[in-house]
């Protein structure tokens, strides 16, 4: 069957066919209100969500079909000790298809191996969010209405924001795309993503500098859930923060994208201004969850394309938020292009034991 782990487990033509069909869903309501009846979504939240597991449920239900599962690990079997693969090979029996949230990064992907429907990544830790990366794929089309040459900023934490990692790894597949980094030196690129950006990308400390050449302006919160000293958080969160005196710096064609929640990163007096589309991607993220789950509910005799030669390994992941530091299943590594084995749930490199 086939799973959403990572952006690039759609092609760019696949993404394609879900963009048209979630423009098909929002243009054709009553059309697509029956084809999941009788179908089952379990979302299995093992961290904290609005956006993502609301719209994933309301998506479940435009479509006809009923939902489960648990929005706070803690009440379910998870906190007396149940595994990933055991929760999944479990919730296979009660469910058709699985949304998952976790903040282990690489979990999605041992759901994957061990259960016996599609599970489609909600958000692991700081490493990836393909169903935002949809849901933002298909806020530039409506409001740009194209996704090749296209000048991107990304600004605040690309350190931990899965989102943009994801966003990242779609938007280098089309033609012309250019990054625009924007963070503190603390909060810049990991490495596995910025090796993978094309060469033309540039990275800057102030979002003044570059707003006038910014066809997209993606913002993204400092996530105070990922940093082990709070002191840093304290001194980085407000890096950043947007508002509508440097709007007037913005080209007028702009748009402002943000995964939310926000905190203070984009200031209310930019919510008024036309170019703030944030609100309007979060209503894009339940048409393309629609459109997600009902594909890959008729893809259940597809193989899963596999991106990366992987192999078994004894050595251990250097990032202590990988699922393998905790699951105990085997250990699969890949080479990057730089020669690098990597991890591969988590993409972080490997060190020898
Ligand atoms: N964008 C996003 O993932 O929001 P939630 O954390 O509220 O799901």
């Amino acid at each position: 069957m086939r799973h959403l782990i990572d952006p690039t487990d759609l092609s760019v033509e696949e993404t394609q066919q879900l963009l048209e069909l979630a423009i098909d869903i929002i243009n054709n309501r009553q059309k697509y209100a029956h084809v999941c009846d009788g179908k089952k979504l379990a979302t299995l939240f093992y961290e904290p969500s609005t956006r993502t597991r609301l719209s994933f449920t309301a998506a479940m239900m435009e479509l006809g079909g009923n939902v489960l599962g648990f929005s706070d690990a803690r009440t379910s079997s998870v906190s007396k000790g149940e595994t990933v693969a055991d929760t999944v090979r479990v919730v296979s029996s009660f469910a058709d298809i699985i949304a998952m949230r976790h903040f282990k990064e690489g979990a999605p992907n041992v759901a994957a191996q061990f259960s016996r429907i599609p599970i489609i990544n909600a958000g692991d830790g700081g490493h990836s969010h393909p169903t935002q990366t949809l849901t933002d794929l298909l806020s530039i089309m409506r409001e740009l209405g194209h996704l090749d040459n296209l000048t991107i900023g990304l600004c605040g934490d690309l350190k931990y924001g899965r989102t943009v990692h994801s966003l990242i790894k779609a938007m280098k597949r089309y033609e012309g795309t250019r990054f625009v980094l924007i963070s503190p030196d603390e909060l810049r690129l990991p490495d596995y993503i910025k090796n993978i950006l094309p060469s033309n990308f540039i990275e800057v400390n102030t979002l003044e500098e570059v707003l006038h050449m910014l066809d997209v302006l993606y913002m993204t919160r400092v996530q105070q859930e990922r940093f082990a000293n709070q002191d840093d958080y304290e001194r980085l969160k407000d890096s950043f923060i947007l508002d509508a005196k440097k709007m007037t710096l913005a080209p007028e064609h702009m748009i402002v994208l943000h995964p939310l929640p926000r905190v203070n990163e984009i200031s209310t007096d930019v919510d008024s201004d036309p170019r703030a589309a944030y609100f309007r991607q979060v209503e894009n993220g339940k048409f393309v969850r629609m459109a997600l789950i009902y594909t890959l509910l008729q893809k259940t005799e597809e193989t899963q394309p596999q991106n990366k030669v992987l192999s078994a390994t004894t050595h251990t992941c250097t990032n202590d938020r990988c699922i393998t530091r905790t699951e105990p299943i085997e250990k699969l590594a890949y080479t990057d292009t730089e020669g690098i084995e990597r991890c591969a749930y988590c993409d972080h490199c490997l060190k020898t034991n």
